[in-house]
């Protein structure tokens, strides 16, 4: 079971930003990662085709004998993580809650920003987890749909993109939020340009460094740690692997992985 690898899924490369974070605290880990770059944005899609898509992915991740999933996207975990932990026995982790748990701890004047795809911001995933947990924060939210074709891209600090943010983050500016969560994978690898926008008044949470610490408390409690030898990385997407190769080798900095196509009808058939 320890030799067993990790699965990692999101629409795209925007999940690679949990993986990033996971080979620093998790480098002996074997990975199984997939991005479904054909069916891309998830953030446009209903619950239903998302509810499907994970469950596909999860399925097909299982065959490669994974011990351990993540929902390495905020879309899918909020439209999909409780439909899923139910359908498959492997222990399964989504981004928000960890997400949601930083944010309320760097908090102080009870002002939080959340920044996601469109169904996550209409689902209201993230109000809702920190209304749960503290009823007095206020929440101001807002979608940024061109946001994951800027990163798929690797265009992480061109001119255009600082242009798009700043129309974006316009109203978060203007609300006085101390946080702001990049709730949505992607956006990770826009930290930059998000930082320099909104000012060092305000901390960004990140999802994919509270999520790989709760996936390492997971790992170890559950006594599945990989202590001994290399981590392998296996890619899979359902777009252009040679797309996908050019901006996975810039953001993780490493060209020691494979990529593997894999066609949606091989896809469709394991659910
Ligand atoms: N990276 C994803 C997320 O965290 C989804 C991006 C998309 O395909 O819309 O929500």
């Amino acid at each position: 079971m320890k030799e067993q690898p990790i699965g990692f899924l999101d629409s795209g490369l925007g999940g690679l930003s949990v993986v990033k974070e996971v080979k620093k605290l998790l480098p002996r880990e074997n990975i199984e990662y997939f991005a479904d770059n054909q069916r891309q944005p998830y953030g446009e899609k209903n619950q239903d085709e998302l509810i499907d898509y994970t469950l596909q992915i999860i399925s097909f991740l299982i065959k490669k004998k994974i011990k351990i999933c993540v929902i390495a996207c905020n879309t899918a975990t909020a439209a999909s993580l409780k439909k899923a932990r139910e359908f498959f026995s492997i222990p399964i982790i989504g981004v928000i809650q960890p997400a949601v748990q930083d944010a309320i701890k760097k908090t102080s004047n009870k002002r939080i920003g959340v920044i996601a795809t469109e169904f996550t911001t209409k689902n209201e995933a993230y109000p809702k987890e920190i209304k749960r947990i503290a009823p007095k924060i206020k929440v101001f939210s807002n979608f940024c749909p061109e946001f994951v074709s800027i990163v798929e891209a690797g265009k992480f600090t061109a001119p255009k993109t600082y242009e798009v943010a700043r129309e974006y983050l316009k109203p978060l500016k203007d609300s006085q939020i101390d946080t702001l969560i990049l709730g949505c994978t992607h956006y990770s690898f826009l930290k930059r340009a998000i930082s320099d926008i909104m000012g060092s008044g305000v901390i960004l949470v990140d999802p994919s460094v509270s999520t790989s610490l709760t996936l390492k408390e997971v790992i170890i409690q559950k006594g599945i740690l990989k202590e001994e030898g290399k981590g392998e990385e296996n890619y899979y997407t359902t777009g252009s692997p040679k797309k996908v190769e050019k901006t996975a080798k810039i953001i993780l900095n490493s060209d020691n992985f494979k990529i593997q196509k894999v066609k949606l009808e091989e896809l469709e058939q394991n659910i």
